[in-house]
């Protein structure tokens, strides 16, 4: 892998994780160090279809909606959005994602009633050829993770209201999704201040770029 192969780097994690705030700070260090373009997207969202898609996912769906119905949003989000992805990739861009496929995997199969092989096979179907390349899995404890989201400006959505015992059955299976796929997914500690943790982030990237 050299920086010009395609670069598609995905961040996961419970809310509250550092998510958002370390994808920005890697987009800039990519920017300003690496020299590389950088498209900074999100899921679900990403293009003007898919944020609808994310305001009815987010507002109008509630804990007692039909779990079929959050997928099917969902994946239809994330084909719209894959297009978008796959044309930043050609133009030589490296993509940085705010969620992808664990988030499903996390969610709708180890928090839900979704078969593995079910969102396997429709994953399969939007990205065949292009996986993310690399995905750091943000990692924290979910009464810090409650506490941090509690200090945050944005409104809080339902996902950032979940108990922490659901927040905790998530970072576990989060915690398994990365162990079965040790090539690809890199698990950094958000225990640490903002630059610490941003400093392992990229010194990981660069080990992945130089591999
Ligand atoms: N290492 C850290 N130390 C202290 N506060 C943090 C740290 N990382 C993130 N935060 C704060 O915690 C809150 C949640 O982080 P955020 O990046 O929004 O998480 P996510 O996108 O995963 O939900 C934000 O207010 C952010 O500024
Ligand atoms: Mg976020």
């Amino acid at each position: 892998m050299g920086i010009n192969k395609d670069l598609f780097i995905t961040f996961e994690g419970i809310e509250g994780s550092g998510k958002s705030t370390q994808i920005k700070l890697l987009a800039n260090f990519i920017k300003t160090k690496i020299r590389k373009k950088v498209y900074l997207t999100r899921e679900p969202g990403g293009t003007k279809i898919s944020e609808k898609i994310r305001k009815l996912v987010i507002n109008d769906l509630h804990s007692k909606s039909n779990s079929l119905t959050e997928l099917f949003l969902l994946f239809a989000a994330r084909a719209e959005h894959y297009d978008l992805i796959k044309d930043k990739l050609n133009k030589g861009y490296i993509v940085l994602c705010d969620r992808y496929v664990d988030s499903t995997i996390a969610y709708q199969h180890y928090n839900g009633n979704i078969k593995l092989e079910v969102i396997n096979y429709i994953q399969k179907l939007i990205d065949k050829d292009q996986k993310p390349n690399l995905t750091f899995l943000l990692d924290i404890n979910p009464s810090l993770g409650k506490e941090r989201i509690s200090k945050r400006s944005k409104k809080k959505d339902r996902f950032d209201k979940e108990p922490v015992n659901r927040m905790n059955k998530i970072r576990s299976a989060f915690k398994k999704i990365a162990l079965l796929n040790k090539n690809r997914i890199v698990l950094i500690s958000n225990h640490l201040p903002k630059a610490v943790v941003q400093a392992n982030i990229q010194k990981e990237l660069l080990r992945f770029i130089n591999k």
